[in-house]
């Protein structure tokens, strides 16, 4: 491998960036990929395993806050574009410890943005920087409308606040500095790899192990979903013919309540809704996201091209083919994280009626009148 010229892809080791190398050095057999990836509990190499001896893909374990470490790979590379995937990426995560969240999210994001400021000094028209963001910067929706890219940034979450303030730098460092950024924001993403913290890959588990399936609050929350492929090709329409200092967001248009989607899991894995268990609220739980994505559509032709109902179908397939992967998360890490969580889980309340009301959820207040703890 060359590696001049290179594709510079951070956080590649986990969910969506493996599968987007993946994706990408199967449609673009000229170029080479660079992954940096710090591997923590949420990156595995083993979600690369099928590229380990592709000549035009290198792995290089590293922290993207390591600026020494970043300035020498960014000498040695060269790269022509830097896709930033690495974050702590998990909202429960974010409630118990924000700390890791502003060091990768934040600190991580201003030190690959300054080193690009210092190395394509001079030849920025040349380059780009795609920061992979999210719809949570967004904050809560009513009960109708959808975000445009020119809703205001209200977010709730230590998580979704560490990545408004990354959009926030890619923002100052475009307009003073004219480094070439470009800002996704997209939806909830499910597929493969995904580390079973988040929610389908959870229910999944849960699911076929005949245990309980813990559901946060009511499980009327809306969430807008996306396959992880549909996302992929989207970045790499955005890395390719996206206007630099724009903001793309990326979604297809399909809101669904978690209970209806864990409920379609326990149908597809034939087990009963006695599985489900209305656990604690989280702390200040956003009601609902829905993403208007029409710019990314009008202005670069992207569209997605895969329906939940095939894509969840698939998905479940996967983990279900897949046990020696969910279980090599299942760590002692994983087991620590997952008590400390659901340690607060309370059997349904009477009704099925909400565990968290919506006016107080932006408090962090639980509906029993206990802070969040
Ligand atoms: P993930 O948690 O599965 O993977 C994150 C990866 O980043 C891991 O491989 C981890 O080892 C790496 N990493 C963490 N800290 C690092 C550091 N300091 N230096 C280098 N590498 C580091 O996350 P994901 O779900 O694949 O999300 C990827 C990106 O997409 C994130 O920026 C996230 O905010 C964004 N996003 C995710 C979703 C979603 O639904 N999962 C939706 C929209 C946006
Ligand atoms: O919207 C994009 C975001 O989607 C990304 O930026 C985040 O990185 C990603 O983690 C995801 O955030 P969410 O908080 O929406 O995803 P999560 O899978 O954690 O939860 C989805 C919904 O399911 C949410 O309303 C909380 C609920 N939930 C989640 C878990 C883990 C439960 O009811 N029970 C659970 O055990």
């Amino acid at each position: 491998m060359s590696c001049r010229g290179a594709l510079l892809v951070t956080g590649g080791a986990g969910f969506i960036g493996s599968n987007f190398i993946r994706h990408y050095l199967s449609e673009h057999q000229e170029s080479e990929v660079v992954n940096l990836d710090k591997l923590t509990y949420a990156g595995n190499l083993s979600n690369l395993a099928d590229l380990e001896s592709n000549p035009r893909y290198r792995f290089v374990r590293g922290d993207i806050a390591d600026r020494g470490l970043v300035e020498s790979l960014l000498a040695e590379l060269s790269p022509r574009a830097i896709v930033n995937f690495a974050a702590e990426s998990h909202v429960d995560r974010s409630i118990l410890d924000a700390s890791p969240f502003v060091l990768t999210n934040v600190v991580g994001a201003q030190v690959l943005l300054d080193c690009a400021r210092n190395h394509w000094r001079g030849c920025f028209d040349r380059h780009r920087f795609v920061q992979v963001s999210t719809d949570e910067v967004y904050g809560d929706l009513g009960e109708t409308g959808r975000f445009t890219e020119d809703s205001p940034l209200e977010p709730n979450s230590p998580y979704s606040a560490s990545k408004a303030a990354a959009d926030m730098l890619c923002r100052a460092y475009w307009r003073t500095h004219g480094v070439p950024t470009i800002v996704t924001r997209c939806t909830n993403n499910y597929g493969p790899y995904q580390f079973p913290e988040k929610l389908i890959p959870l229910m999944v588990l849960k699911a076929s192990r005949g245990e309980k399936l813990p559901v946060y609050g009511d499980g009327l929350n809306v969430r807008d979903w996306i396959h992880v492929l549909d996302h992929c090709r989207a970045i790499e329409t955005v890395l390719l013919r996206g206007k630099v200092g724009e903001i793309y967001n990326i979604g297809a248009s399909c809101e669904k309540r978690n209970i209806d989607i864990v409920k379609s899991i326990l149908r597809q894995l034939e087990r009963s809704d006695e599985l489900i268990e209305y656990v604690r609220d989280r702390a200040g739980h956003d009601r609902r996201y829905a993403l208007d994505s029409s710019k990314i559509h009008k202005e670069l032709g992207w569209a997605p091209q895969i329906s939940f109902g095939e894509g969840i179908r698939q998905t479940v397939e996967w983990y279900l083919a897949h046990p020696e992967w969910t279980s090599a998360c299942l760590t002692g890490e994983y087991r620590a994280y997952y008590e400390l969580n659901y340690r607060h889980s309370v059997a349904p309340k009477p009704g099925g009626a909400r565990a968290v009301c919506p006016d107080r959820s932006h408090q962090g207040v639980h509906a029993d009148g206990e802070m969040a703890t």
